[in-house]
């Protein structure tokens, strides 16, 4: 198939334009490397072995966007391209709404202009309301806490509003888990701005000595040891999703959102000790406050996903400790062109 990926430059989004190169189908990336490093798209090209196409220009560039359109067929978007730093929306509402929403309803547009009717679309867990009870399934409440996890949400209501409107389009609303870890060739990986927001990258850059140690964001929920229990999924597993997902929407029309996460929790201590041991580092971490917004439990429920997709996860919490420290080890400036 060919397949245009909107932000194929960032971490999810170049692991699942190698499993795409891969799977043996065309792909053509939009991104305007704000967050990105066009890097990751060079090492995705040698690892698969064949060639992308790759634009750089902001989603919200109708015209630019129709050109791409214009220049062939296209079967599938898979829309990745988005701001996502939960701290950053709440200091930058507007511009998360702009920028998520606008991008969003820009591809739309595009894709109803030249008959493209299937998307899949790159949620997340934060649109279930706090206090749902977990396992998460799909039917539960939805609400948010920042105005990251509100585009996140508002946008699925977009879409679904758009399938409804156009019996023929079909779309896949993906409510990812916590994604970590890297490719095992470990050439590609996660690579934030500045000082890591999330766990994963926190716990490889103070394995590397970059911060001296991790701080664990409250020992007193409601859980086996006191620490955040969260449902990680590793990026390979989650990449492989996207083109289940995309068989899916060959054979159905609608929209339908789909869980991808293993339906497993560990807390914060168990990846702190599963990453040490498996790789024989130290993490050095002290315990610190709560993080305001943070729930003390989230997993998934991954049967919707077992049945509709037939996919579920593979890969283990050792693998993603492992390959995250791989990708970290040898590139310890992370792409180091941004
Ligand atoms: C966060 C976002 C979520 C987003 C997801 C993307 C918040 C509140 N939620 O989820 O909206 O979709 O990232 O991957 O930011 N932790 C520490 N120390 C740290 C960092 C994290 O103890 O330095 C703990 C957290 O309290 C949590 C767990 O590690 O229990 C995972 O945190 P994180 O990786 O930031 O993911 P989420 O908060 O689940």
């Amino acid at each position: 198939m060919r397949v245009l990926v909107t932000g194929g430059a960032g971490y999810v989004g170049s692991h699942t334009c190698l499993a795409l190169l891969r799977g043996g189908h065309e792909v053509i990336v939009v991104d305007d490397l704000r967050n990105a490093s066009i890097e990751a798209l060079k090492r995705v090209q040698r690892l698969a072995g064949r060639a992308l196409t790759f634009h750089q220009f902001d989603m919200r560039d109708g015209e630019r966007l129709d050109k791409v359109f214009a220049e062939g067929p296209i079967d599938c978007a898979i829309h990745f391209a988005a701001l996502k730093a939960v701290g950053e929306s709440v200091e930058k509402p507007l511009e998360y709404y702009e920028n998520n929403l606008l991008s969003t309803l820009t591809l739309c547009r595009s894709m109803l202009r030249f008959g493209v009717s299937r998307l899949i679309f790159s949620s997340s867990a934060t649109v279930y309301a706090p206090l749902s009870p977990m396992p998460v399934d799909e039917d539960a409440p939805l609400g948010c806490a920042n105005p990251y996890g509100w585009t996140k949400l508002m946008c699925e209501q977009i879409l679904r509003d758009v399938a409804h409107a156009n019996p023929s389009f079909s779309c896949v609303l993906l409510r990812y888990f916590n994604p970590i870890g890297a490719d095992s060739s470990g050439e590609i990986g996660e690579d934030p701005n500045g000082v890591p927001n999330n766990l994963m990258p926190f716990i490889t850059q103070v394995a590397l000595e970059k911060f001296k140690q991790l701080q664990v964001y409250g020992d007193d929920y409601d859980t086996l040891d006191g620490t955040g229990v969260r449902d990680y999924i590793h990026v390979s597993d989650l990449a492989r999703g996207h083109l289940a997902a995309m068989d899916y929407a060959m054979g159905h029309t609608g929209c339908v959102a789909i869980n991808l996460g293993t339906g497993r929790g560990y807390s914060v201590l168990d990846i702190i000790q599963a990453f040490e041991s498996v790789n024989g580092v130290q993490v050095p971490y002290v315990i610190g406050p709560r993080r305001p917004g943070d729930m003390a439990i989230v997993y998934a429920n991954t049967q919707r996903a077992r049945e509709l997709l037939g996919w579920e996860t593979e890969l283990n919490i050792e693998d993603m400790c492992r390959d995250a420290w791989r990708w970290q080890k040898r590139n310890p400036a992370g792409y180091g062109d941004k």
